[in-house]
């Protein structure tokens, strides 16, 4: 277990990508072991609506990359289509591409990749079940992402694959009333010391006693 106090775990918990060690494999043992951490955390109702899907399969995780960079090419070319990335402009946004561009081109290599999914689709859904259905499981990929970090390991939010989520639920077999919420690389890191990243200042997002 990493040397990090609470505050640095939490600040120092990165999207990692360039810095994924593909080589080294990742035992069961210490997936699942984070995995029952992050089931601490809050869920409406407790009701554990969830399963959690990990890929360690060399065969298996290059269909499961073909897919992932197959919806990230669906979604560059719509951000094409409508005149680009509609993001804020943020310091080191350049970096932030080749990151994203070395994680495409090395998916296939992976240890292991986790994708959450809940019960319950949202396209129709109001703001409540909406909140209460992200609310319940996102708090756990978090975890999960801590609990990684501190044992060493790394992972990256992404969503990129979920242009074709149509795709990889037919792969692995996830029936049709689940939502994917990512996936989820797990891979140990090269080196362990990570750094706290530009955010907004906070007396540009905090309102106090009301939004202004
Ligand atoms: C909802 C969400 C979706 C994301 N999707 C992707 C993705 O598809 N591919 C990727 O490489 N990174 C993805 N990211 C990672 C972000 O690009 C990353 O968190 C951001 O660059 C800030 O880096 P940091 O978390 O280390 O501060 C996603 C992050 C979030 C929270």
């Amino acid at each position: 277990m990493l040397d990090l106090d609470p505050d640095a775990l939490l600040t120092t918990t990165r999207a990692v990508r360039k810095r994924l060690d593909f080589e080294r494999p990742v035992p069961r043992a210490l997936i699942e072991e984070c995995l029952e951490i992050a089931f601490q955390a809050p869920n409406g109702g407790n009701m554990n609506n969830w399963r959690w899907i990990v890929v360690d399969d060399a065969e298996l995780m290059a269909k499961v990359a073909a897919i992932y960079n197959g919806g990230l090419d669906d979604y560059v070319a719509k951000l094409d289509e409508s005149g680009g990335y509609p993001g804020a402009v943020v310091p080191r946004a350049d970096l932030i591409s080749t990151s994203v561009d070395h994680l495409r081109e090395n998916f296939h290599r992976l240890p292991a990749v986790l994708i959450p999914v809940f019960a319950g689709r949202m396209e129709q859904a109001n703001v409540f079940y909406q909140a209460s259905s992200w609310g319940s499981i996102i708090q756990s990929v978090w975890s999960f992402m801590l609990a990684l970090r501190a044992r060493g390991l790394g992972s990256a939010w992404t969503t990129g694959h979920l242009w074709r989520e149509a795709d990889l639920a037919e792969l692995l077999e996830i029936p049709a009333h689940f939502t994917q919420v990512g996936l989820f690389p797990i891979a140990y890191t090269k080196g362990t010391d990570f750094k706290p990243a530009f955010r907004k200042d906070a007396s540009e997002v905090i309102g106090w006693n009301g939004f202004g």
